[in-house]
């Protein structure tokens, strides 16, 4: 018996040792203020997002929750005002899987908010389907929602200098090339949502670096952010089986989701990182990218793409863009989040998500 506690006690150690050093991750440093600025996070009704609106808050900011869902953001809104002691917590309506929706808020926000300091494009979905407009739903919202959101709000960010955008990405960005005629809406997307999912994680990556190249010299600085393998509700449009696995492993070994928002904190609020623009961030440090997601060209041309795509310049159809740059890294012949992928997420837990 004696022997038995004394194993459970050692397991329990090494766990809360494991846990600690490796899997939590570490925390933003920086005490900055944030009194008289107004922050923008999307998709923070729950998760990343809302911890990330709530440490804004706590800071002193006007903070806007974008979100689509209004019963769950104005829910986070009673929230994060109760634990924060900040009554500048306010809803606005955003669906990014619509561009008639981006632009309403983009609309509403510049009529209301006289400023903007911070915009935290943080809102994801990792599902098959489409969007209103008829991109796949991964790249329909990831990228080309945040895109013209970015786009539409960037006199204002400029007038507020010194600003900041902050793009959640993630460590699939890795996993595929840039394919412009999966990114097309006259092309079929990706059918699998997890390479969809991938795909527009590459495109976070490379916006935020041509952003950065486009606002060198203005005071508007923007960042990509990996915020580690998070316990949130990414996971919940799995079916039931997958669920019953993952549960637990995730409880056990993922980040809860105040440590998966630390790096977005850093990347909004953490002075000096200004020389760091356009670079990409994991556990609050700059970290390298894999080549094919730092290569300017291809930066510029799904900027000059996403624009056409989003109808900020004149459509072009996604073979003058030349789609020969189709490159996949890894491949799945299931339509959705199969077991072979969850196994493989499982798996690779230490960082590829
Ligand atoms: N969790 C991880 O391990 C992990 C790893 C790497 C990167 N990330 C990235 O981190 C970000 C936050 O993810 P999370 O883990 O916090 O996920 P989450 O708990 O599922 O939260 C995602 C948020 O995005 C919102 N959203 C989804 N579709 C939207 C749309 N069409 N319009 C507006 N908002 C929409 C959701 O709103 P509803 O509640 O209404 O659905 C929700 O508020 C995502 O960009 C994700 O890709 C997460």
């Amino acid at each position: 018996m004696v022997a038995l506690i004394v194993a459970v006690a050692a397991a329990v150690s090494v766990y809360i040792f494991i846990y600690y050093n490796f899997l939590k991750g570490v925390k933003c440093k920086s005490d900055v203020s944030l009194n008289g600025r107004t922050v923008i996070v999307t998709g923070a009704n729950t998760g990343i997002g809302k911890e990330t609106a709530l440490d804004m808050a706590r800071r002193g900011a006007r903070v806007v929750l974008a979100c689509r869902s209004k019963d769950r953001a104005e829910a986070a809104v009673l929230d994060i005002r109760r634990v924060s002691d900040n009554n500048q917590v306010v809803f606005m309506h955003l669906d990014l899987a619509s561009l008639k929706s981006v632009r309403a808020f983009a609309e509403t926000f510049l009529k209301s908010e006289p400023q903007l300091h911070i915009l935290i494009n943080n809102a994801g979905v990792g599902l098959v389907g489409k969007t209103e407009d008829g991109f796949s739903m991964g790249v329909g919202v990831n990228h080309f929602g945040h895109f013209l959101l970015t786009n539409l709000l960037l006199e204002r960010l400029k007038q507020c200098v010194p600003s900041r955008v902050v793009v959640l990405a993630s460590e699939t960005y890795r996993m595929v090339g840039l394919d412009f005629s999966k990114l097309s809406r006259t092309e079929p997307g990706h059918t699998n949502g997890f390479l969809d999912y991938a795909h527009s994680k590459l495109c976070n990556v490379l916006f935020a670096r041509e952003l950065s190249n486009r606002l060198e010299g203005t005071n508007v600085t923007c960042y990509s952010v990996h915020p580690g393998v998070v316990n949130t509700e990414v996971f919940r449009h799995l079916n039931r089986w997958l669920m019953l696995i993952l549960v637990p492993v995730a409880a056990l070994l993922f980040r809860d989701p105040e440590g998966g928002a630390q790096t977005s904190i850093h990347c909004a609020v953490q002075e000096g990182i200004e020389r760091f623009s356009g670079r990409y961030f994991s556990d609050c440090r700059v970290r390298e990218v894999v080549a094919h997601a730092r290569d300017d060209a291809v930066a510029r041309k799904l900027w000059e793409f996403s624009e056409r795509m989003v109808g900020l310049s004149p459509r072009v159809s996604a073979v003058d863009l030349n789609p020969s740059s189709h490159r996949l890294l890894f491949s799945c012949p299931c339509s959705c989040l199969c077991p072979f992928q969850t196994s493989l997420m499982i798996i690779i837990i230490s960082g590829v998500l």
